[in-house]
């Protein structure tokens, strides 16, 4: 049995989704729920639909289409997003799922007949970028976060998560927990510069490092920029710099592979002659040891508390998100290496530094991830780029590794 990849097939799409939510000097905007985040989901279950898939959504809009086996069983499922951050690529999450639709596509020209079924799902909001936390749909899914708490999100935009999921219509009607897989692959872009670096082709991912979010939000007091002494002020954008500053010396004394971003620095009222009497800032800490994650959170918010005091604000904080680290399955992980050793590929065995929709299914079924290179190991910026010719090996091992869990039957 011949199943062949269709690489042009497989980059068009690529390019036609990134047609919807494009942005100017390249790059997408897709923020979960968002008019372009429907578009998006159209377009690829109209794919779904052609390659004659049985399609399900569920009750926070994952949706999944699966092509029958022989055998009634728990399917192999290929997952990823298709949702994206304000400034994102084109490759972040799309490539998984079209990847996953390719292989599909491929076993349907081939007229490949596999024991188990095997299935292309996208994940609501694993980005979080508009609605906190990320990996919220396959956290749901699979049983890590609460259905009722999640669909009360209010995002940036002061929208919940149930309005717009209604208001697009991608509100299903599959429970929570209705999708086990047999196993589940998610193909990536690495989105950062190891693999580049080291002229590696695939990277074969053992885990995904955990993830703290915390939003601060010092209280102080506004008054005239001339007028007020130093020692008299509660500058509550002081205090958030201070927080800020704070958080990247933690990351530099703890040292890799701890890191640390301000991501998000807000202070009002935001005018030249004003002390700020409102800062908000969100801190994304993240490590794959929970316990050193754990210290440099307590770090952070004894610094917090202790800045806030020295400058009679106050400081407010809340969890956006937190994920302990996850391992992958050490077969799968090593089917990984040994397709892409069989097929010519150069490979290592690496953490991953992003959230991804798999760390959610990692407790619930064997799963795993196969990494390709990241141009520049850019990720989150319009620049972000894989080259058709780095995207086909990934493509390659993902399909060995599914042809050899669905069982090839003719
Ligand atoms: C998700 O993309 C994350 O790692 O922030
Ligand atoms: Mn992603
Ligand atoms: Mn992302």
């Amino acid at each position: 049995m011949n199943v062949q990849i269709n690489l042009d097939r497989l980059m068009g799409r690529i390019f036609a989704l990134g047609e919807i939510g494009a942005l100017r000097g390249g790059g997408v905007k897709r923020l979960a729920l968002s008019d372009e985040d429907r578009a998006g989901r159209d377009l690829v279950i109209q794919w779904m639909e052609e390659a004659g898939l049985q399609i399900t959504t569920d009750v926070i809009g994952n949706t999944w289409g699966v092509r029958a086996g022989s055998k009634d069983a728990a399917p192999v499922i290929i997952g990823s997003h298709i949702d994206t951050v304000a400034t994102g690529g084109l490759y972040d999450g799309a490539l998984g799922v079209l990847a996953g639709l390719e292989i599909i596509q491929a076993l349907n020209d081939a007229g490949a007949v596999t024991c188990r079924p095997v299935g292309v799902a996208f994940f609501t909001n694993e980005e979080g970028a508009r609605f906190a936390p990320d990996m919220m749909g396959s956290g749901v899914a699979q049983g890590a976060l609460d259905l009722d708490e999640m669909l009360s999100v209010q995002g940036i935009d002061g929208k919940t998560v149930r309005e717009e999921l209604l208001r697009i219509g991608y509100a299903g009607k599959a429970s929570v927990l209705a999708l086990r897989p047999h196993c589940f692959l998610e193909l990536h872009i690495e989105q950062g510069p190891v693999l580049e670096a080291e002229s590696l082709a695939i990277g074969a991912v053992t885990g995904v490092q955990g993830i703290s979010w915390t939003e601060y939000v010092i209280e102080g007091q506004s008054c005239h920029a001339g007028t007020t002494p130093m020692v008299m002020r509660h500058d509550a954008g002081l205090v958030a710099s201070q927080i800020a500053v704070e958080a990247r010396a933690i990351a530099n004394d703890f040292g890799p592979p701890q890191v640390a971003t301000v991501g998000m620095f807000d202070v009002s009222p935001g005018l030249v002659n004003v002390v700020p009497e409102r800062a908000v800032l969100t801190v994304d800490l993240r490590n794959t040891c929970d316990e050193t994650l754990k210290k440099a959170e307590e770090r952070l918010n004894r610094a917090a508390e202790d800045f806030a005091v020295a400058q009679g604000c106050k400081v407010d904080r809340r969890s956006l998100a937190r994920f302990a680290p996850v391992e992958f399955d050490l077969g799968l992980v090593g089917e990984i290496e040994s397709h892409a050793k069989s097929l010519g590929y150069s490979v290592r065995l690496m953490p991953s530094g992003a959230g991804h929709d798999a760390q959610m299914f990692a407790p619930n079924c064997p799963t795993a991830m196969v990494f390709v290179p990241s141009k520049d190991g850019l990720s989150h910026n319009i620049k972000e780029f894989t080259a058709p010719e780095h995207i086909a090996p990934g493509v390659d091992v993902l399909l060995r590794v599914v042809l050899g869990q669905a069982e090839l039957a003719s």
